[in-house]
């Protein structure tokens, strides 16, 4: 039973077989990226297009070193600066960057459901590195495989996820893959941060760090993302972070070796205090970042290996 999958769009289209093929894979890739020596040629020969419609660091990054290590042509399109001023569709760009045949786009997007659309227009593997508040598959994963690698498990575990929810496809990914897991997924934070039809998602919903946290092998702190709101969520950045965010005292309420993480980037002193992120006896965030560059190359190996070929007499 193989990963069978054309696109990567959202965990919500994945089986657990699917989601543990992927983690599977990335373990030797974690391997190989130890090594000096860091080439792999599961993506030679292959093109692929970065397009990053909104600001991305350690996701662009991340993507650009796995096509790479892979042996991939990789392109990065900073979309900000392209035909999109000029009024070019978001279907236009894709249809003309479809022309020159690439055989993998990973896509971020500021709408929900734009990736989506994208991959029905296009005839190569569309994987999306995060759209609008919607998903972030690759996220999801990379997130797992740091706790697979940490407590030995996915299943049955006490996951807090901690801050800013309405706005985040980290937290809409992880609580997806999770429920496939069959691990209690906490939610915490105000009540102007939990989105509205939460209740329905199979979640335990928490204002306060004590009860959330309490029994949490993993708790997952994410960021206020203020790009995404447009209003007064929240009073003060002091008054948050006292109620929510994480120090050593609301840390102190989850399990004694429960692991603390973060998808970046971090606001210090706003969701987490500075002591506890870089505390390496219990935060995983550089795991994380490193775990991010084997899942993609894991995921990209997969999506190539169903390329569809094409017909014979066709190649130059
Ligand atoms: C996240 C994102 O972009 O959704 N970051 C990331 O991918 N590293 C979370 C965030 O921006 O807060």
């Amino acid at each position: 039973m193989g990963f069978s999958h054309s696109h990567l769009l959202g965990i919500e289209h994945l089986k657990q077989s699917d989601i543990v093929a992927v983690l599977d894979l990335a373990e030797s890739y974690v391997d190989l990226n130890r090594r000096q020596e860091k080439h792999a040629d599961a993506l030679s020969g292959l093109t692929q297009i970065n397009m990053f419609f909104e600001n991305s660091t350690r996701t662009q990054a991340s993507f650009e070193i796995a096509g790479k290590r892979l042996g991939a042509d990789v392109m990065n399109m900073s979309m900000g600066t392209t035909s999109l001023e000029k009024g070019e569709s978001l279907i236009d760009t894709a249809l003309t960057l479809n022309a020159m045949h690439p055989d993998l786009l990973v896509v971020r997007h500021p709408h929900s459901g734009a990736v989506n659309l994208l991959a029905e227009k296009v005839n190569c593997a569309v994987l999306n590195a995060g759209d609008g508040r919607h998903e972030h598959p690759t996220q999801a994963l990379l997130d797992a495989l740091t706790i697979r690698r940490a407590r030995g498990r996915l299943h049955r575990l006490n996951i807090a996820i901690c801050g800013d929810i309405a706005h985040s496809r980290v937290a809409r990914s992880n609580i997806l893959l999770f429920g496939r897991m069959e691990s209690r997924i906490h939610l915490v934070g105000p009540s102007t941060l939990i989105p509205a039809g939460a209740a329905d998602w199979g979640v335990e919903i928490h204002e306060d760090m004590q009860e959330g946290l309490r029994g949490a092998d993993v708790v997952m702190m994410l960021r206020l993302q203020r790009e995404r709101m447009d209003g007064g969520f929240i009073p003060s950045e002091r008054e948050y972070f006292h109620r929510f965010g994480l120090d050593a005292e609301k840390l102190g309420f989850a399990k004694p070796d429960a692991i603390v993480m973060h998808p970046g980037p971090m606001n210090r002193g706003v969701e987490i205090d500075g002591t506890i992120a870089d505390d390496i006896n219990r935060s995983v965030i550089q795991e994380q970042v490193e775990m991010g560059v084997a899942v993609r190359m894991a995921a990209m190996d997969l999506l190539a290996r169903n390329l569809e070929t094409p017909p014979s007499g066709s190649a130059v």
